[in-house]
């Protein structure tokens, strides 16, 4: 018969407290937190791309959200998030607005390499092709009025400014020669100009 009221034991003493400790740290540290943000008017997290949308970018962003494109893209913070391919905040510092619209209409024969969803046939978003070619150029223009700053995760280039952990670790691993034969696009104020104009070139040729 189970003895009721047993006393604990000191190790499960020492256990109990321990684990309570814990518990209760996390909850000041939650509280704590929660706290800080809402006082903070900073953002949690820095927005760092932008959308300055014309009249036509207007009509795009909502032929983008009313044409099921969010169930697969995030575009505007709206929509899914499966990687990078899907999210497409940022994607006019990277692609033209020619090249999109000659992706939208003709996936197969724009894209790097071959396509998965926006394939010809009974792929999921093969019916991007068969949209009326004013929708498609309106869409276009809206995704290419989606820039990245510098230091967005999809920006060219790495942020502004020093990462003492990075420079530490080239400090200590790169060698020598690599000074002198690259730079520090960081110290390059054109830098970030020249990796878009160079991603768009790339990706406009076939
Ligand atoms: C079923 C999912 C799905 C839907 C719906 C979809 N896409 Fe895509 N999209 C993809 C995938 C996956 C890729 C990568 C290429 C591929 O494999 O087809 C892509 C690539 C793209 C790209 C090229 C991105 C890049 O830089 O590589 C653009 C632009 C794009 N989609 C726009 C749209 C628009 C606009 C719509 C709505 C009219 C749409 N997509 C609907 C899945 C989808």
């Amino acid at each position: 018969m189970p003895r009721k009221n047993q006393p604990l034991k000191p190790g499960e003493k020492i256990l109990f407290t321990v684990a309570g400790a814990f518990v209760v740290f996390a909850i000041i540290a939650y509280i704590i937190m929660q706290v800080v943000i809402s006082n903070s008017d900073k953002p949690l997290f820095e927005v760092k791309t932008t959308a300055n949308l014309s009249a036509e970018g207007q009509q795009g962003s909502y032929l983008f959200r009313t044409n099921g494109c969010t169930t697969c893209h995030r575009a505007l913070r709206n929509g899914t998030n499966m990687g990078q391919t899907a999210d497409l905040d940022g994607i006019g510092s990277r692609r033209t607005m020619q090249w999109m619209f000659a992706f939208l209409q003709d996936p197969e024969k724009n894209y790097p390499s071959k396509t998965i969803d926006h394939a010809p046939g009974e792929r999921s978003a093969a019916y991007v092709a068969r949209m009326p070619k004013q929708e498609l150029h309106a869409i276009a223009v809206f995704l290419s009025e989606l820039k990245s700053e510098q230091g967005s995760s999809s920006a060219p280039i790495p942020p502004k400014g020093d990462s003492p952990f990075i420079d530490s670790m080239v400090k200590t691993w790169a060698p020598k020669e690599w000074k002198e034969k690259y730079r520090d696009v960081r110290d390059d104020p054109e830098a970030f100009k020249r990796a878009n104009e160079a991603a768009a070139q790339e990706m406009t040729q076939p």
